[in-house]
């Protein structure tokens, strides 16, 4: 793995126990063999750290603490092998590992310490003795509930030990330099097996000076910054040193030294101040301590956690604060265990789903390196009537099979019991089960982890400003890294709450929340008003408002024609349109200019060699304008309606397309002028009546007129109350839209009502289209799916699909699914009343244009237009439909800057999968669907010439893998 030096500063740890993980051997222990196997589910929760507790040999009386040799394994463990198989696949994954140094004490089977309490022995001094149990007189028993004094007497040396913690773990000697050089050889060997970093367990209590507390002795940090000499001295940087001291702020920050002490130390101050300002519903207590921790080298981070292995200590607490916690926190003693409360966190925030997010949400977005705690992430809960700590160290629950899924031993056998009674039972509570459900703590972690890793660098270094907010129950602060500013807005309260946060250096910013990249009200007053539901949180990116914005399908996209094609042209247009008033020359080079063009434009999707007027009729003297009829060669042949115009003057709409000579001016073509659709409305509404060379040209439209009309896409544009399409692609749909649609007599069709016929004998073209349209805001249903899609991907950017991400795809994407069922169920109800209406088909494609037949009008979708002929072929009018949806899913990943290909990949699956399922969920037949990947295979191929061509090249690509 590279070495990024800082990599500690954008770490999300994940503490665990290999006892308690996973056992793959049935022994009933936790191994790393089980740990190896299900390192795909910590990638995916989206951790990049492991801290590991202790896992070497040892007779387990304080859980592994206190080790009898350094250098092997737990046998129940498994062996050396086993550990580097699972530390190597750790790396290649990308996560680190930090194990434990517990450097202050052994156990009293080390041989380290039976050789030493030997009379006469020369590793006597290798421990800490006394004759008399006087010495360091005052020195705190921090295992109160289990020691009564720091001194225990040795009838084999005839001598007291000390030792801070059980009386079977004596303290070394840290004088005795050899002791020193004996731990050094222990990191040393761990650190070249690879492991990344180190856990300084109880650091504070090297060494002993009568008289003092015996802690965080300047002794103590210089033996620290020895060690971490060494540690650079061997590796260079890169690997790290994580203090175990818990104290007040000001005894911790020297462990830090200049940047020369420990990489990193737990934010012990902070933590119970969490919980206190959650249950005084004020930020305070928070606050004050974020102030006192401040100012850390610039290459130091703070460790955050809210639970872990230990009891949630109170030790270093006021008396007052520490009886206020009790109190709210364990009022039954039986969750009390020394200064401290041995509780998991759900159970401690009393299974409040919402109290629960909130802390989160804190933990991993406060200043520091976040820890999660093996099983808080799906809610474990804990067993208090397991002694010690043990109640919260219970066997990770997997299933809701026998023992929790974590081991196939026999129940008996099991190290600790699983929890098995009560709401946190390993029944309800396991991951299997919150795997699948978009709604379950795991995916919600899941999400938030991924917006964490998003924003790395924003977290895990950027600085952290509080803001001033009046009402004290809120807590919000500013998150700076460079040009990235991140606002988090926590109610502390359990109640509603209203408020002003003040951003006046923010003015003109806009708050986009980051799960669901809505964009909120722009910052325009100094106090921006908000509120905040119970425990409620809201993580915003403060952005510009240029940066929102989802990219347009290619056709919006502004054409700049700098070197436009010249035609010659001395007089009026008829020289270029009327048959027997036509410059053949300047004809020629018009028709050329305008076949380029037309060639360009995707919404034609051909690229035609050549071009004829086959009628064109003036619809307009003054700013002269002609309806045309174009005949394209391409491989085949296909008519076009296009509506020309030629203006002296540089439009600023596009649609130039030629330079006009001696007589100076330009030609347009209005496809995509929503003011030549407003003035074709207007026309219709007095009855329009021409005739050109070749034919008669009737319009009519009864429906309102408003002002203006806005280009939905090429072809369609809406306005208040109304609808009006152009047939640009002269292929019959229309005609077949004007009288079938109607007669259909479904709800969601917006049958036509006006037209624009052209009628030459008894051919009968329709031109365009118009109808009524529901009050609201239409959208064209390609733009729809490009915006859901985009807010869709922007939420799961940087989760991780794999182990189980359906539930994350199901969530991040819910309107999208909604809408490519929503689809499939359209469409079968469709072509199942077609066959009714106009009996057997020739079963050629019903859809001309996939998703551009359908049309959003606040929140309902309408079928807007039918294809030229038949009741529908189903395979290959689901590939239209499917097609754009995948299409629209990759301009939306496009346009969040994105390239990787997995993501949107995963995401155009899972919305095809919804309109197929919801297809053959509706009709009585079931769907050829081993024929499905060559059909979207050819459907690509065909859409091959349009543009975005590395996009449509990229789902032709997929379908043809899987039609293979
Ligand atoms: C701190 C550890 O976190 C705790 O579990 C252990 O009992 C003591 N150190 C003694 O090693």
């Amino acid at each position: 793995m590279g070495v990024d030096p800082l990599w500690y500063k954008d770490a999300v740890i994940y503490q665990l126990h290999v006892r308690s993980f996973y056992d793959a051997n049935d022994d009933g222990y936790g191994d790393f063999e089980g740990l190896r196997q299900k390192l795909p589910y910590l990638e995916a929760l989206g951790v990049n750290t492991l801290w590991l507790m202790p896992f070497f040999q040892s007779p387990l009386r304080d859980d592994g603490y206190d080790i009898s040799d350094y250098y092997q394994i737990l046998p129940v463990h498994g062996s050396l092998e086993d550990f580097k198989r699972f530390l190597d696949e750790a790396h290649e994954m990308g996560l680190r590992v930090i194990v434990e140094l517990v450097l202050n004490h052994t156990s009293i089977d080390h041989p380290w310490f039976q050789e030493a309490r030997k009379p006469g022995s020369p590793m006597r001094d290798w421990y800490v003795w006394s004759d008399t149990p006087e010495k360091y007189k005052g020195v705190r028993v921090i295992f109160q509930d289990f020691e009564t004094s720091n001194w225990t007497f040795d009838p084999v040396a005839g001598a007291y030990y000390w030792h801070r913690f059980y009386h079977h773990q004596p303290d070394l000697n840290w004088d005795n330099p050899e002791v020193e050089k004996a731990m050094q050889e222990v990191m040393f060997f761990w650190a070249d097996l690879g492991v990344d970093g180190f856990r300084l367990d109880a650091i504070p209590y090297l060494y002993e000076r009568e008289g003092t507390s015996c802690e965080n002795l300047p002794e103590t940090i210089a033996a620290v910054k020895r060690l971490r000499a060494a540690l650079e001295k061997r590796y260079g940087p890169g690997k790290i040193l994580l203090a175990e001291a818990n104290m007040w702020p000001e005894e911790t920050l020297p462990y830090f030294g200049e940047g020369d002490g420990v990489h990193m130390a737990y934010n012990f101050p902070l933590m119970p101040r969490i919980f206190m300002a959650l249950r005084r519903e004020d930020r305070r207590p928070i606050e004050a301590m974020l102030q006192e921790t401040e100012g850390i080298p610039e290459s130091a981070q703070w460790a955050l956690f809210l639970r872990n292995h230990d009891e949630l200590t109170l030790e270093k607490v006021t008396e007052e604060e520490r009886e206020f916690l009790w109190e709210i926190y364990a009022p039954d003693p039986r969750f009390r265990i020394n200064l401290g409360i041995r509780r998991r966190l759900m159970p401690l925030l009393g299974g409040d789903r919402r109290r629960y997010e909130l802390l989160q949400a804190l933990l991993l977005t406060l200043k520091g390196s976040p820890i999660l705690y093996y099983g808080d992430e799906i809610g474990m809960g804990d067993n208090p009537f397991l002694g010690d700590r043990n109640g919260v160290r219970t066997p990770m629950q997997w299933y809701a099979d026998r023992n929790a899924g974590f081991s196939r031993a026999p129940y008996h056998r099991l190290f600790l019991p699983p929890v098995s009674e009560g709401p946190y039972s390993y029944h309800f509570v396991n991951v299997e089960a919150q795997q699948d459900n978009p709604h379950s703590l795991l995916n919600f972690n899941r999400r938030l982890l991924a917006l964490r890793k998003r924003y790395a660098q924003v977290f895990g270094q950027g600085t952290l400003t509080l803001l001033p907010v009046e009402n004290r129950r809120i807590l919000a602060y500013l998150r700076t890294y460079g040009e990235e500013r991140l606002l988090v807005v926590a109610n502390l309260s359990r109640y509603t709450q209203a408020f002003h946060l003040p951003l006046e250096a923010f003015q003109g910013l806009v708050p986009i929340e980051l799960f669901s990249q809505n964009p909120f009200p722009p910052v325009t007053q100094p106090l921006y008003p908000m509120t905040l539901g119970p425990h409620g949180f809201t993580l915003f990116a403060l952005a510009l408002p240029e940066t929102i914005r989802v990219s347009a399908p290619d056709w919006a996209e502004e054409v700049t024609p700098e070197m436009l094609p010249q035609v010659p042209m001395e007089e009026g247009l008829e020289s270029l349109f009327v048959e027997t008033m036509a410059d053949e020359r300047a004809r020629a080079a018009f028709l050329k200019a305008l076949v380029q063009w037309l060639g360009e434009r995707s919404w034609l999707a051909l690229k035609p060699q050549r071009g004829e007027l086959y009628d064109a009729l003036r619809f307009q003297k003054t700013s002269p304008l002609y309806l045309t009829l174009l005949q394209l060669e391409h491989h085949g042949r296909t008519l076009v309606f296009l509506p020309l115009a030629w203006d002296a003057e540089e439009r600023e709409s596009s649609g130039a397309f030629a330079r006009t000579r001696p007589r100076e001016g330009y030609l347009y073509e209005l496809s995509q002028d929503a003011g030549f659709y407003a003035l074709l409305l207007r026309r219709l509404k007095e009855g329009f009546q021409g005739r050109s060379l070749k034919a008669y040209y009737r319009g009519e439209h009864r429906g309102p007129v408003p002002e203006e009309l806005t280009l939905l896409r090429p072809g369609l544009a809406a306005g208040d109350g109304v609808w009006l399409q152009l047939g640009l692609v002269q292929d019959g749909g229309l005609n077949r839209t004007l009288e079938t649609l109607p007669r259909l007599d479904l709800p969601w069709i917006l049958p036509p009502e006006g037209q624009l016929v052209w009628e030459r004998g008894r051919e009968r073209r329709v031109l365009a289209l118009t109808g009524p349209l529901p009050e609201g805001k239409p959208q064209e249903a390609f733009a729809l799916v490009q915006t859901l899609a985009a807010e869709g991907l922007a939420r799961l950017r940087g989760q991780r699909l794999e182990e189980g991400g359906a539930g994350l795809l199901v969530e991040a994407l819910r309107e999208l699914e909604s809408l490519a069922r929503l689809l499939g169920v359209r469409l079968a109800l469709l072509h199942q009343r077609l066959k009714q209406v106009e009996g057997e088909g020739e079963g050629v494609p019903l859809l001309g244009r996939g998703l551009g037949a359908f049309l959003e009008v606040s929140g309902e979708l309408y079928l807007l237009a039918l294809g030229p002929r038949g009741w529908g072929s189903p395979l290959e009018d689901l590939a239209r439909m499917a097609y754009d949806l995948e299409r629209a899913v990759e301009l939306a990943w496009e346009s969040l800057g994105e390239e990787e290909e997995g993501m949107s990949q995963a995401v155009g699956a899972f919305v095809v999968e919804a309109l197929l399922g919801a297809y053959q969920d509706t009709v009585p037949e079931p769907l050829d669907l081993e024929a499905w990947p060559g059909v979207m295979a050819s459907w690509a191929e065909v859409q091959l010439q349009r543009e975005e061509r590395s996009i449509r090249l990229r789902i032709l690509r997929r379908w043809k893998e899987r039609a293979r």
